[in-house]
């Protein structure tokens, strides 16, 4: 499992960027706004220079015709941008236009596994089943993640299913078990997988002894 980072906070990129394991970016309306930032084609193009992976930036219209064209604009800000497009009848237009011109599309806010098998037809290269939303309303998020990459295996369909709307590390625990190609997540829950007490009790105890024995050395 890949993993990608759901911030557009570009320092939280640049931190996580150094650790080596991001492969790519996602980001969405909410959090474009979250950052107070202007400028959302510089913002874009700022995160696609750090992360040479895929970025997800979302198309902000919802008719077909102007999201296309949105889309294709999009595409034009860096090689590396990868455009999201909501799970909705126009956006399933949009998709089977835009896979068509080679334009990399990763289909958001999808809740069932109907939408993300429409979604791999009409050509999308990612497809986006949000965990944490569809866990709030008491259904199991990581069951229609599974049973997406069950189904695509099944029928060889090539679109990849990134785990997003993560919330804390067992979420990505579960997203690799069921097979997910990329879990998306937050800063803070990439610093959460890195922990765990039992490596920092071993950090102590290593340098506690090694103090002992150069102690006794001196
Ligand atoms: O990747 C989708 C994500 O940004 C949504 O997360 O926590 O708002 O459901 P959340």
């Amino acid at each position: 499992m890949r993993i990608f980072l759901d911030t557009a906070n570009v320092n939280q990129i640049k931190q996580a960027a150094k650790l080596g394991i991001v492969s790519g970016v996602t980001t969405n309306p909410s959090l474009v706004s979250k950052e107070g930032l202007g400028d959302y084609k510089a913002v874009v193009q700022q995160i696609c220079a750090i992360i040479p992976g895929p970025v997800s930036a979302e198309v902000l219209v919802e008719e077909a015709e102007p999201m296309i064209e949105q889309a294709r604009e999009i595409a034009g800000w860096a090689p590396n941008v990868v455009i999201k497009i909501p799970t909705t009848a126009a956006g399933l237009e949009a998709i089977s236009v835009l896979s068509k011109e080679n334009v990399r599309t990763n289909m958001t806010l999808c809740f069932s596994l109907n939408q993300a098998i429409l979604g791999a037809l009409a050509g999308a290269t990612y497809i986006s089943p949000f965990v944490g939303r569809l866990d709030d309303i008491g259904h199991n998020g990581m069951e229609l993640v599974k049973d997406m990459v069950d189904v695509f295996t099944h029928y060889q369909l090539p679109a990849q299913v990134i785990a997003a709307s993560i919330r804390h590390p067992q979420h990505c625990v579960a997203a690799a078990k069921a097979g997910a190609h990329i879990a998306t997540v937050p800063y803070n829950v990439l610093m959460q997988m890195i922990q765990h007490p039992l490596t920092d009790i071993g950090i102590a105890r290593f340098a506690s002894d090694w103090q002992k024995v150069s102690s006794r050395s001196v």
